[in-house]
């Protein structure tokens, strides 16, 4: 990998004093590979849901910085990430969705157990140095968290509950049952912005007020606080009593709580509800957002969230996107180097910088102290 210069950026630990990354880290091209090697694959990456793998046999397969995997539930029980990569000539050995007692690859029939064990080889007798043991498809790190399935492409990476730190207790705390979220609804958005550019604009609610009119409505805008930790950020604000005809709540003290994990997932949390976003960098100036929501009671929070919430939530997510794209373009003017931190509104803003100026100054490895 040619060496990418990472000089121009000093970080600052007091957000009164610190600088914004330089706009070359969102625009030069460069960056999208050592990223991907350097973040995506030494972080939990979510990849689906424990819902789509209720049965031994049933499997999905995707792909996390690049890596085609295949996620399984095997004979046994146990939920497995397995590369999708045959052994033989480097076809994906699954496909889509489904279920299936072995994995066999669709190009000359080598087939796997859901272990990841060479079961057969057709008409490999005779073949010298041949060690079928040797060639298993090779595992990665798995962990559940909640309703939701995450990957590690790196095997030194700490567990996801290291990186989460008090996130389950504190939502637990706020009475908000997170385990027993259900999904209901996806949705996926293309943007033209550098995948840094998106999480940049969620880990603030400065925007808030002049960017979502309808937003503003539903919070307290005054009360809401910022807190950057080590490897996540919570943002919250309690919910309006007479809020606009989106959300109501009957609770005297219901919260929104906006979680973030580095580097690109985000959970926001109400009483009985969530969704979160998955901010996936496909090249160094397109980002696929992926949308779900989630509920306690799918059936009962359905008919509200297509009359109104569904809209209510991409009224935000169209509003965020344009700013996005706009900012994509301010940062490849010649007339724009650094901006600044409001230290008051724009603190994990700034954690979020030094985590990536850490993740690519340190590559393992390990994590880099937050
Ligand atoms: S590439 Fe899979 S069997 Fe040949
Ligand atoms: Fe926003």
């Amino acid at each position: 990998m040619t060496a990418l210069d990472l000089t121009d950026f000093v970080p600052e630990a007091d957000v009164a004093a610190a600088s914004t990354l330089p706009a070359r880290w969102y625009v030069d091209p460069g960056f999208f590979p050592v990223e991907r090697e350097r973040i995506f694959m030494r972080t939990w990456q979510q990849v689906g849901r424990l819902d789509q793998l209720p049965e031994p046999g049933m499997f999905f397969t995707t792909e996390v910085a690049g890596e085609p995997l295949v996620i399984l539930r095997d004979g046994d029980g146990h939920l497995r990430a397995l590369s999708n990569v045959c052994r033989h000539r480097a076809r994906t050995v699954a496909q889509g969705e489904g279920r299936c007692k072995i994995l066999q690859c669709k190009y000359h029939g080598f087939s796997y157990a859901l272990d990841g064990r060479l079961m057969t080889a057709p008409d490999f007798e005779g073949a010298k140095n041949w060690h079928p043991e040797d060639f298993r498809l090779p595992e990665v790190r798995l962990e559940a968290w909640g309703p939701l399935l995450f990957v590690n492409l790196d095997a030194d990476a700490p567990p996801l509950a290291a990186m989460l730190g008090g996130t389950a207790a504190e939502i637990a705390s706020h009475g908000m049952a997170f385990d027993a979220m259900r999904f209901v609804e996806r949705r996926e958005y293309d943007v033209a912005c550098n995948w840094k550019v998106f999480v940049d604009n969620y880990q603030e609610g400065y925007h808030v007020p002049v960017a979502h009119p309808g937003l503003l409505t539903e919070l307290d805008y005054k009360q809401y606080t910022i807190v950057p930790r080590a490897y996540t950020t919570l943002q919250h604000a309690p919910i309006r009593q007479n809020p606009g005809e989106h959300r109501r709540y009957e609770s005297a003290d219901a919260h929104a709580l906006y979680y973030w994990l580095f580097p690109n997932f985000m959970v926001n949390l109400y009483p009985d509800n969530m969704d979160i976003n998955l901010v996936i960098p496909l090249g160094p100036d397109r980002t696929r957002v992926v949308m779900e929501w989630y509920a306690v009671d799918p059936a009962a929070f359905r008919p509200t969230f297509e009359a109104q919430g569904l809209a209510f939530s991409e009224q935000v997510q169209f509003e965020d996107m344009a700013i996005c794209e706009s900012v994509q373009k301010g940062l490849g003017s010649r007339f724009y180097g650094q901006g600044r931190f409001s230290p008051k509104q724009e603190p994990a803003v700034h954690r979020f910088h030094q985590l990536v100026h850490g993740f690519l100054t340190a590559p393992g490895p390990g994590y880099p102290a937050p």
